[in-house]
């Protein structure tokens, strides 16, 4: 492997940051409306849309799983980073949907791209899972483990929910999205592309107003979703705003100076709120969950991939990626194209 280390010092660079090389992403083609689920639950389409923003959410097909949707995701990914799938050498695919208990989605997925070398775990933050797996593989690159890396959100949320509990199945959809990261030499100054800084939380106290209701060592069932909205909603706002605030801090920035908030997708009133609270331009705020609903660890690279195909990223533009989900767990993360 050639040694980052050695190049950094012929270049006279300071530091080894982990760059964006490509986005990508696949929805189910299934697409559930409100109207459809009005059917299904006592709910109504004003009532989803008033309290959550939310139209529609893709469900995978029968034998659809996470790893395929992940790899789709991948596969985009690799095509638009120039980046043959040979020379990736990290996957993590964060997901609270595994294909299987075990192996991990992420060897699964290693399998479909025709990859062996590296290595290839999963990682489970839920909601928080990208931007968990994300600073996980800026870790692994900047210590110079890995080289090039393929960070995947894939969820296939239909299959634990309670198609009967309105106050949840109305919320979730299926999805994936990738990002390939490639570790890049960087001058250490506010020119840097790539990762800059990140925070990531998490607090066990909360563990009972966001879970799933089974598991292979308690109920030995896969169990369903089970959600205290309200109680969730109260905490949101103040977690994301304050792990945002500590980001930028570390990194030196101004919320003004971010070109883009690419947020995890669960609610637009809590956007709404961390927008108002932070001073952030509606403009700034990537919004696709009208279209897929909670894709949990895939809603932050869907909404990145959305924006790529709106030419709203392009090189040079800082980007701010944040979540709150089940744990809770929670992060932050900016990154400059
Ligand atoms: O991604 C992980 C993070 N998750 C989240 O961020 C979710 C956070 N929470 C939320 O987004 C919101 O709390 C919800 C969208 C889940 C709910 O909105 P809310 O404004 O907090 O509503 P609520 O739970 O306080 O419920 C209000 C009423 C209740 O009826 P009563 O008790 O006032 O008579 C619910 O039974 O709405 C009722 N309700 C519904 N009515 C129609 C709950 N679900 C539905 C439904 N359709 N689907």
């Amino acid at each position: 492997m050639e040694t980052l280390a050695i190049r950094a010092k012929e270049e006279k660079v300071a530091v080894i940051r982990s760059v964006i090389r490509g986005v990508g992403a696949h929805l189910p083609a299934r697409v559930l409306t409100n109207a459809e689920l009005a059917e299904m639950v006592d709910t109504s389409d004003d009532w989803i849309v008033e309290r959550s923003g939310i139209r529609q959410r893709h469900i995978a097909a029968e034998g659809e799983t996470t790893a395929d949707l992940g790899a789709a995701a991948a596969r985009q990914a690799l095509i638009r980073s120039g980046i043959d799938p040979l020379d990736i050498d990290l996957i993590i695919v964060a997901t609270a949907t595994p294909d299987r208990t075990f192996p991990s989605t992420a060897v699964r997925i290693q399998n479909m791209l025709g990859i062996t070398k590296g290595a290839a775990f999963d990682v489970q933050a839920v909601c928080s899972g990208f931007v968990y797996g994300m600073v996980c593989a800026d870790n692994f690159l900047k210590a110079g483990q890995s080289r090039r890396a393929l960070v995947i959100g894939s969820e296939t949320f239909s299959r634990i929910l309670d198609w009967e509990d309105r106050s949840t199945c109305v919320l979730f959809g299926d999805g994936a999205g990738a990002v390939v990261l490639e570790a890049q030499p960087q001058h250490g100054d506010r020119t840097d592309r790539g990762i800059i800084a990140s925070r990531l939380r998490s607090d066990g106290r909360f563990e009972d107003l966001l879970y799933v209701d089974g598991g292979p060592s308690s109920t030995k069932t896969v169990g369903h979703l089970r959600m205290n909205g309200r109680e969730v909603f109260r905490h949101a706002i103040q977690k994301i705003s304050g792990v945002i605030e500590e980001t930028l801090l570390t990194a030196g920035y101004a919320v003004d100076e971010i070109d883009l908030f690419v947020p995890h997708q669960a609610n637009k009133r809590i956007l709404d709120g961390i927008a108002k609270k932070l001073d952030v331009p509606a403009d700034r705020i990537v919004i696709t969950l009208d279209k897929h609903g909670n894709t949990s660890a895939a809603s932050i690279p869907l909404a990145l991939n959305h924006a790529f195909e709106q030419h709203k990223v392009s090189e040079g533009k800082l980007v701010l990626l944040e979540a709150m989900g089940g744990g809770f767990t929670w992060g932050a993360l900016l990154a400059r194209w």
